[in-house]
């Protein structure tokens, strides 16, 4: 299947290229490369063998995105991973998040409705769900735009709701929805993996600039939570496992909208995910205790025995391998892409 992945050249869009290529199908990105780095072209060629095409530029310019069929289609699914991604920054800047995480979905939509794509796959989020009563989140989990903390998020279930509505207005088009719960790990050759600008808001990638000396020590925010050690606890899940429920979304394709939690069903507190960490740097690193995080939930993860049944996926990888695939990123790339 050809797959154009708009924002493809990010975290997650990487990976979920060299998934596809692995599967036989043929990618193609297209990403304005401001979270990222053209170097991971060259990356995906070494792990792969194949130079995945990438068209620079901005998937909310319709044109933009016509250029993209016109030089590389016609394309029978589009991956939809180009957003603001940042909650905090969401809430200083909610006009430009709203703005550029639903702009890209409707020049995406008009374009591919018109070039007759059958697929869309949407990259949704996990804090669409908000009430801790319903944990562990299933898909019919409470969603409710209003009790939703940061405009990041609303603008992933607004996204929802609007590839809901376009679906029903256009049978032929089939929307699969991913929430994703908290994407870490890095390829395991530590040629593609995330690489933040600036000093990381998240978890795993703070933990991995103190292992290599770039940060001083490991902030835990808050350890006095309703959890079993008192820190926070995420659904961590290693981003090839995120890319393998990517492949197996398009190759399950079903009429209507369905939505699918992308996660591992397994609580991991921060201490633990420091430990485990530890045992992959082989030594322990500086921490301390802060105050909790504004705006943080003391524990949020799915159940994704939906995913399973229906795609036939499920994550395998544990958190000790994605501490040691972001421990081999980091230490062959301490600088990112360009460093
Ligand atoms: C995890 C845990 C923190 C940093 C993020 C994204 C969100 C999303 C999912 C997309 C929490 C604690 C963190 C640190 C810490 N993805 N922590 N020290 O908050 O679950 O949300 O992942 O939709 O966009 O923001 O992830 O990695 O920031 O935090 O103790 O320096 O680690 O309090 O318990 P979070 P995170």
């Amino acid at each position: 299947m050809r797959v154009l992945l708009a924002g493809g050249a990010g975290y997650v869009g990487t990976h979920t290229a060299i998934s596809l290529l692995e599967a036989g199908h043929e990618p193609v990105m297209l990403d304005d490369l401001s979270n990222t780095s053209s170097v991971v072209i060259d990356r995906i060629a070494e792990i792969t063998g194949a130079r995945v095409p990438l068209v620079v530029g901005d998937a909310a310019d319709d044109e933009v995105v016509e250029g993209a069929f016109d030089a590389h289609g016609p394309f029978d699914a589009i991956v939809h991973f180009a957003a603001y991604k940042a909650v905090g920054e969401s809430v200083a800047q909610p006009l430009s998040y709203y703005a550029n995480n639903l702009d890209t979905t409707y020049a995406l939509l008009r374009v591919g409705l018109v070039r007759g794509i059958r697929s869309f796959v949407f990259s949704s989020t996990g804090t669409v769900y908000s009430d801790p009563a319903d944990l562990p989140f299933t898909e019919e989990a409470t969603r409710n735009l209003v009790a939703l903390s940061n405009p990041y998020s609303k603008s992933k279930l607004m996204n929802e709701q609007v590839l809901t509505d376009v679906q029903a207005a256009h049978p032929e088009l089939n929307v699969t929805l991913l929430r994703y719960f908290n994407p870490v790990g890095a390829h395991a050759s530590g040629l593609v993996g995330e690489d933040p600008k600036g000093t990381p808001n998240n978890l795993m990638p703070f933990v991995a600039r103190v292992a290599v000396g770039a940060l001083d020590e490991v902030g835990i925010f808050g350890d006095d939570y309703d959890t079993p050690d008192g820190t926070g606890q995420r659904d961590y899940i290693h981003v090839v496992d995120l890319a393998e429920g990517h492949v197996k979304a398009l190759e399950n394709a079903a009429p209507g909208t369905t939505a699918y939690n992308l996660g591992t069903g397994n609580p991991v507190s921060v201490r633990e995910l420091v430990a485990s960490f530890e045992r992959a740097v082989g030594r322990e690193l500086p921490k301390s205790v802060k105050p909790r995080r504004a705006g943080d939930l003391a524990a949020t993860y799915c159940t994704p025995a939906k995913a399973e049944a229906e795609l036939g996926w499920r994550a395998t990888r544990t958190i000790d391998d994605m501490t040691r695939d972001v421990w081999n990123w980091q230490q062959k790339n301490p600088g990112g892409y360009e460093g």
